[in-house]
């Protein structure tokens, strides 16, 4: 890198960052790995821009690589290309809601670019393409809305895939997906009602609705550092369809319960929320199950917390038959993606047929640890029938022991609605 004269916290370090981030997910990365290494050494101020440029980049991405393709000819460098993936995502925005000027963009992409002694002769070049898209940003925006990929900003085949499982709510659904999700609390309603949850926060200047019986969606996002009674245990941060699992679950005291896929252990917390029961939190994944201790020691509560395969239970089931199971197994999730929008760039669609084994696969483990006259809640952060209702249907044929309990199925996210996409089958053993 050149010596530069601008600071580290300007538009231009910031928008060199998001490329990088952009040029890793474009890679295969998830965005949140990313971008955590993008912002490793990045000055404290200038960490929130670069997360809300990826995030826009990423959300952009089909439409701003539509303009792209229109407005170079040349094959670009690729860190260039991904510096004017950034600015165009920030001058798609509606005027009446950009985070910066025009002028500003165009200025500090070219910045951006001479940042980087191989891509300081792109100079010109940016400030040309930015200029031109502001010149023609009518014209170029209806052409690429005739592509859906440009238009929906989903690659062809999740368009598809939601238009055919969802024939009438499918450009809601692309359209809420694209959407940033609302902040939401779950309150800890043993330690404090909803009520008192909502003026605690009220008389901290954070205004919220109530959406379910322990959720409270907050007006703006704010850092979990100036929730009042966050790390006390009094709040948790969850999405208001995710809060559905624990309540159907229906664990009652002293029950024994096994929460399968449970890291970072959110659903763990909200169980120990609502009985005194005795739990195992069980996840495949080393890294991710630390974050169960760090969520469950934050809420005062402790469990028996284990590694392993839930579709394997051999190597850490003791024997002793689960009351009640919550099964909420790795899926697409396709109905969360407002809260990360690199999924749909980073799946492919024989994930789907993989996730589907899976999921039986792990289902099959399961059943045999449940007692009889228990229960498996099937939980999916997905809106694709393979991996839900068919799902359901397919355990209720293969396993004849298994009775359907009712349950909310599938809840589909809608623009600016409370919460994400999520589907909950429940099933009793006979
Ligand atoms: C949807 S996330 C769980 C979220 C969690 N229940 C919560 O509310 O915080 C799915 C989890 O399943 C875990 N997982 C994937 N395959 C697994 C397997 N075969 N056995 C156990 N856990 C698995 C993943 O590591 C991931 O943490």
């Amino acid at each position: 890198m050149f010596q530069s004269v601008l600071p580290t916290e300007s538009l231009a370090h910031s928008l060199q960052r998001a490329a990088q981030v952009l040029e890793a997910v474009q890679n295969g990365a998830g965005l949140p790995m990313a971008l955590a290494q993008a912002i490793l050494k990045a000055p404290n101020g200038s960490r929130g821009a670069t997360q809300d440029l990826a995030y826009r980049a990423v959300r952009h991405l089909g439409s701003s690589r539509a303009l792209l393709n229109i407005l170079v000819k040349p094959i670009l460098q690729r860190r260039v290309r991904d510096i004017l993936l950034c600015a165009l995502a920030l001058l798609q925005e509606p005027r009446e809601h950009a985070a910066y000027s025009d002028f500003t963009v165009v200025n500090q992409a070219v910045e951006a670019v001479a940042l980087g002694v191989k891509t300081f002769g792109a100079k010109g070049l940016v400030n040309a393409v930015l200029r031109r898209f502001l010149r023609e940003r009518h014209a170029l925006l209806s052409q690429i809305a005739l592509q859906p990929e440009a238009r929906w900003n989903y690659p062809q085949w999740w368009i598809d895939a939601v238009q055919a499982a969802w024939p009438k709510q499918w450009m809601s659904l692309l359209t809420a997906g694209n959407q940033r999700g609302p902040m939401t609390l779950r309150v800890n309603t043993r330690k404090l009602c909803i009520d008192a949850a909502k003026k605690m926060l009220a008389e901290e200047g954070i205004l919220s609705h109530v959406v379910g019986p322990a959720a409270l969606r907050l007006a703006f996002a704010v850092p979990v550092n100036r929730l009042p009674g966050f790390y006390e245990g009094l709040l948790s941060v969850q999405d208001a369809g995710a809060q559905h699992a624990a309540a159907l679950v229906g664990a009652k005291d002293r029950m024994r319960v096994l929460d399968a896929c449970a890291a970072p252990g959110g659903k763990s917390g909200h169980l120990l929320e609502l009985a005194d029961i005795e739990l195992l939190a069980l996840d495949r994944d080393l890294i991710r199950v630390n974050r169960i201790y760090e969520n469950l020691e934050r809420l005062g509560f402790s469990a028996n917390v284990k590694i392993g395969d839930a579709g394997d239970p051999k190597k850490w089931w003791d024997g002793q038959p689960f009351d009640r199971i919550l099964a909420d197994v790795p899926c697409s999730a396709a109905g969360v993606v407002r809260r990360h929008p690199d999924i749909r760039w980073l799946r492919r669609p024989s994930d789907i047929d993989s996730l589907v084994k899976e999921q039986r696969r792990i289902l099959n483990g399961l059943w045999c640890t449940l007692a009889r006259g228990g229960q498996l809640l099937y939980v999916t952060c997905s809106i694709f029938p393979a991996e839900n209702e068919a799902q359901a249907q397919w355990f209720e044929n293969a396993h004849p022991d298994a009775v359907r309990l009712s349950a909310p199925g599938q809840l589909l996210m809608t623009p600016d609605g409370d919460h994400d996409g999520f589907f909950y089958a429940r099933f009793q053993k006979r």
